[in-house]
């Protein structure tokens, strides 16, 4: 070794014990989840919990309304969703969306003028549609969200675009030819918690339906979706789940057998159905509105902006840490749903 490669050495070793602190300054703790030998451990920093823990804080309910009276169907001009509730409940409602979706703006986000039943804002439209949304999810996603169930605050947070939306990925731009052409890879990718798995997997699996199950249930090579390729994918889909929890692969699985359902943890189900939810809400009810949003609200393919595991869970294995904020607002529940 001469003194350059020494030189060099030492800088690597520098080079790389700087970037391993950048990542997770000690102290870190870790629970285990899993039995013991599993190795299914959650690895946590003190500090990065108390300021999620901050950041989670539910707004106080404000007091339940009489649910006797005539319905705001009949009371009001122009209402489709909340119809069946009182007048009472549905004044609720608009004062909760209100702290919830626009504080700042107030009515007026959704509001033009005086007359209350006009429809010309986009911004009213598409609130209609996102109560339909939420009281689907409450009744008809159980299987995901149980009795906690979501409220507009869950996404929101107090602000009119949630601050976890995704758009299709126009794809990096680079030579064409012999040096193009990636396959969106190698270039470390928000969605996927900056790795360099392909860096846009949400279209295909909180859109379209793509297969996910890549480990082989038979000894012969060459059955149909369980490439290399196809496995980056569904690595790059489980990235953006453990990075939208906060948690690691072992949260779900035991990586004895990341297929096995047996030894998997039963966070595992739930999140199956979560994909599925995932891809009910955007086909649903928010590519339905396409011809709603304004063109600044579209992606740079033209798309509307769309739900994943991050706009609920924010960073946490239950979004507000399993708080309930549906069971204060029953105007919102199950009981009410009314399909799309
Ligand atoms: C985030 C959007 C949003 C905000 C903010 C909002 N509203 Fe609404 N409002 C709606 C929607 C959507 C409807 C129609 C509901 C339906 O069709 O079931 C509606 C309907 C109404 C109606 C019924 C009008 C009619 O005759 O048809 C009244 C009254 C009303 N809102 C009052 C208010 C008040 C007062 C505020 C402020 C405290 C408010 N709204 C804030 C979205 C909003
Ligand atoms: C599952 C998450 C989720 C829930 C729950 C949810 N929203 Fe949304 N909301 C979205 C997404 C995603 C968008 C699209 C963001 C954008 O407009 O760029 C959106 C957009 C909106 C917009 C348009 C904002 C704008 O300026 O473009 C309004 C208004 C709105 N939501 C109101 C509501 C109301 C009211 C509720 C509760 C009844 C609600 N949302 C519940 C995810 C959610
Ligand atoms: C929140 C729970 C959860 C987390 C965290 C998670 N997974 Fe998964 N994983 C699932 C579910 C659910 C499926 C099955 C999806 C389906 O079939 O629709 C799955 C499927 C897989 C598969 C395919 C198994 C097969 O049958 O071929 C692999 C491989 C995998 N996960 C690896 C990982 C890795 C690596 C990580 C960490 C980066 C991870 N998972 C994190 C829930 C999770
Ligand atoms: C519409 C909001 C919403 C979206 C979107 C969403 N979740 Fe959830 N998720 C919830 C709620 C609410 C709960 C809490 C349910 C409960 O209390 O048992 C939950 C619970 C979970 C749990 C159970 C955690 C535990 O410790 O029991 C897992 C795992 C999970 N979600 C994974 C996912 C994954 C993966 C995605 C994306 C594919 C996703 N979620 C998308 C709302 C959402």
């Amino acid at each position: 070794m001469n003194a350059n490669t020494r030189r060099l050495g030492a800088l690597l070793v520098l080079g790389v014990s700087a970037l391993v602190v950048g990542c997770e300054r000690p102290p870190t703790e870790t629970v285990q989840r899993g039995y013991r030998g599993t190795g299914m451990v959650g690895v946590y920093n003190p500090r990065t919990v108390a300021d999620l823990q901050a950041a989670n804080k539910v707004p106080d309910p404000t007091p339940a309304a009489e649910s006797g009276g005539p319905s705001a169907g009949t009371q009001f001009k122009n209402v489709k969703v909340l119809n069946d509730l009182s007048v009472a409940e549905f004044t609720r409602v608009m004062v909760a969306i209100t702290s919830w979706v626009s504080p700042k703006e107030g009515c007026a986000y959704c509001h033009k003028g005086a007359d209350l039943a006009d429809d010309s804002m986009y911004t009213k439209v598409v609130a209609r549609k996102m109560l339909q949304m939420t009281r689907h999810i409450n009744a008809d996603w159980k299987n995901h969200v149980a009795d906690t169930g979501v409220t507009c605050y869950t996404c929101h947070r107090g602000n009119p675009v949630p601050a976890n939306v995704w758009y299709d990925d126009p794809g990096a731009r680079m030579a064409k030819g012999f040096a193009g052409g990636l396959g969106d890879q190698n270039m470390p990718g928000t969605k996927v918690g900056l790795t360099a798995m392909p860096n846009d997997p949400f279209g295909r699996y909180f859109v379209k339906d793509g297969p996910i199950r890549v480990v082989a249930t038979e000894p012969l090579p060459g059955a149909p979706g369980k490439s290399i390729q196809q496995t980056e994918w569904t690595y790059s889909l489980m990235m953006h789940m453990s990075e939208s929890l906060g948690v690691n692969c072992t949260y779900c699985h035991n990586s004895r057998s990341f297929a096995e359902w047996g030894t998997s943890s039963p966070p595992r189900t739930t999140a199956w159905h979560g994909i599925r939810m995932v891809r009910d809400l955007n086909v649903g009810f928010l590519e339905p509105l396409s011809g709603v949003f304004p063109k600044e609200e579209l992606g740079p393919k033209g798309d509307v902006p769309k739900v994943s595991c991050a706009t609920c869970h924010q960073g946490v294995y239950k979004p507000l840490y399993g708080a309930s904020m549906a069971k204060d607002y029953p105007e919102l529940g199950g009981a009410h749903a009314s399909g799309k």
